[in-house]
């Protein structure tokens, strides 16, 4: 599966926010809502200060969707587990420029393994951290609260980062964002180049999913 082309506004379901228990449940419902990725935050409690998901569960995730699997690794020493994460299934995968001191090796790993590759950064740090990587990714991820847990309010000054970085790359790369996002914030995002809306409790934390997503779209735009 491929990450679609950049410029449509496409919603990111982030299963932090989901129920562990009924994966598959949670994703088909996703999936038949019409959305084409699921977002996957791996967390290691190093990195950042909570522990989720490893490659074993992105890899039976693999076996229940087609959807297009986003991996957000909130993780030390990411080199050392793309190989894993590859193996799991995973079509895209974002890791940290913080977490690592040779971001171009790790782009150039991704891509070797056939998958799409993102960079991203925490609201602590600047958009000029990125510049010299985004130009070689397919999507570029702007943390719009503290990477580790779902459930925060967005931080207003990452905005204008994410348009920093739009008018970086131009129009042919993905910008994402990802934390508190839900329908009032996703036209902020959207007015500011923003086109993958990474959304957790906005969806997984309401009962009726599709009408939580549906929320989002007429919002964004
Ligand atoms: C937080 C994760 C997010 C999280 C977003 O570190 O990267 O993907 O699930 O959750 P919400 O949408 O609830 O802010
Ligand atoms: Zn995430």
């Amino acid at each position: 599966m491929r990450l679609p082309e950049a410029g449509s506004i496409q919603i990111a379901p982030s299963i932090l926010s989901a129920n562990f228990a009924r994966l598959a449940e949670e994703i088909n419902v996703v999936e038949a809502a019409g959305l084409s990725i699921v977002h996957l935050d791996i967390m290691d409690g190093h990195f950042v200060s909570n522990i989720t998901i490893g490659p074993p569960v992105v890899a039976s995730i693999r076996t229940c969707t087609d959807l297009v699997l986003d991996c957000h690794l909130m993780i030390s020493d990411p080199q050392r587990y793309i190989p894993d994460f590859v193996s799991a299934g995973a079509d895209h995968i974002t890791f940290h420029v913080e977490a690592t001191d040779c971001p171009g090796d790790l782009i150039a790993m991704i891509h070797e393994a056939g998958l799409t590759a993102g960079v991203s950064i925490r609201p602590d740090t600047a958009a000029s951290a990125l510049k010299a990587w985004v130009q070689d990714c397919e999507m570029i991820l702007v943390m719009t609260v503290q990477p580790g847990f779902g459930g925060q309010a967005l931080i207003p000054e990452t905005l204008e980062k994410a348009a920093a970085v739009r008018s970086m790359v131009g129009p042919e790369k993905r910008i994402q964002v990802d934390g508190g996002i839900d329908e009032t914030t996703a036209p902020l995002a959207t007015a500011q180049g923003v086109d993958t809306l990474v959304a957790g409790s906005a969806i997984f934390g309401k009962s009726d999913r599709a009408a939580a997503i549906a929320a989002i779209q007429n919002a964004a735009g």
